[in-house]
């Protein structure tokens, strides 16, 4: 049976990092129903290995996570959206300290920082490699403790209720007043709301070869054109350069992480694949390594390449990088022995519902945020674990 469900102040679509965060966010202030699709966990959060970036070590500036950032995104970002995410990274990791992500340390006691591609600096704050988990586990337990927010899984929204459709439309024009989802038992409920909130992800699903889940089928982008939205920039689509390639496992990210601690590419034949590509190798921003390894496989008829993680140890690996580690030798596939296969596949969403910089889309009373939304924090391209923060 789905829950009478009640009017409430704001109405988010999706239960990811985004929607999470703002439901916390917004349940001071209000009633809070979040509305998911599938299980509450079920979201690109849960499967992020990499980590959140930040500026944290003494060696690290704001500018230069800017300049990374920009480059990143070839001259498409908004410099003062990416400035002021950049310069409330810092204290948003200390707020995930403080309700109970447990980000993995140096034997020293400070956080352990990370590096990917296309940061020249040390700087992706993670939980070994299950980062994006973890995240979601602490938020989903925040959520569970607060008598303002419902959580209905199962509910999955298919369009939103719009003044302009309603037969005796308010006064003040065109708006959002929340949405009508598709609950479990198969009957539509309007659910209606002061502030809707989309946060429901991208759309990689939309490719044969993606990191992303089932869920991820671009709901929220859809809704909001058709409420009148501008969408943009959906044609810059990232793809990550390392899926693992395995007919049990085409999902399966292998987290970028591991070329920033050493992990190299190989050709079949045994080549460097970054050789003469770019002055940052390995760690090059995705989209020129992914080009890379797609210019090989189609030159060469290769249907893989090799991210070599030998030389990293095998009590290395098994420490740092559990998930990706125990998930290989589930495949046969010892990664402290031999070379992991992998491919590109598709990753982000760099475009989305076009918002202003506080997540407001062109209807008003609807907002975007994460995946779904184009902020301008990402440009052409996405830099390693901007997404998380
Ligand atoms: C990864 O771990 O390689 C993915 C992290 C991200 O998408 O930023």
């Amino acid at each position: 049976m789905t829950p009478a469900v009640p009017r409430t102040d704001t109405l988010i679509i999706g239960s990811g990092l985004a929607g999470l965060w703002c439901a916390l966010r917004a349940a001071r202030h209000g009633t809070v129903t979040v509305v998911t699709k599938k299980e509450r966990a079920e979201s690109n959060t849960n499967y992020a290995q990499g980590g959140v970036a930040a500026v944290l070590s003494p060696q690290d500036r704001p500018e230069l996570h800017v300049r990374d950032t920009l480059d990143a995104g070839a001259g498409l970002c908004h410099p003062d959206v990416v400035a002021s995410v950049v310069e409330d990274g810092p204290p948003l990791v200390r707020e995930l300290l403080d309700l109970g992500v447990e980000f993995s340390r140096d034997p020293g006691g400070d956080l352990q920082l990370g590096r990917e591609g296309g940061h020249s600096r040390r700087r992706i704050v993670h939980v070994a490699d299950r980062t994006g988990a973890a995240i979601e586990e602490a938020l989903l337990h925040r959520v569970a403790e607060n008598p303002a927010i419902t959580l209905l899984e199962h509910h999955l929204a298919v369009d939103l209720i719009l003044a302009s459709r309603m037969s005796r439309p308010p006064h003040d024009g065109e708006a959002c007043w929340g949405a009508y989802v598709l609950g479990p038992d198969g009957a539509v409920t309007a659910i209606p709301a002061r502030a809707t909130v989309l946060a429901s992800g991208g759309s990689g699903k939309v490719y044969l070869y993606t990191s992303n889940p089932d869920v991820a089928t671009g709901d929220g982008v859809a809704l909001a054109l058709r409420a009148g939205a501008r969408v943009s920039n959906l044609e810059f689509v990232q793809f990550h350069p390392t899926c693992l390639f395995h007919p049990e496992a085409r999902s399966f990210l292998v987290t970028e992480a591991l070329r920033g601690e050493g992990a190299t590419l190989r050709t079949l034949d045994g080549d460097a694949v970054m050789a003469g590509q770019d002055p940052r190798g390995d760690l090059a921003p995705r989209d020129i390594v992914a080009r890379a390894i797609d210019h090989v496989m189609k030159t060469r008829g290769h249907d893989h390449v090799w991210l070599d993680a030998t030389g990293l140890g095998e009590a290395f690996l098994r420490e740092r990088f559990p998930q990706v580690y125990e998930r290989c030798l589930s495949l046969g596939i010892e990664a402290a022995r031999a070379p992991i296969p992998v491919v590109p596949a598709a990753h982000y969403q760099c475009g989305g519902v076009r918002t202003d910089g506080h997540g407001g889309t062109d209807v008003p009373r609807l907002y975007a945020i994460g995946e779904v939304a184009h902020t301008g924090l990402h440009g052409a391209n996405r830099l390693a674990s901007n997404s998380l923060l």
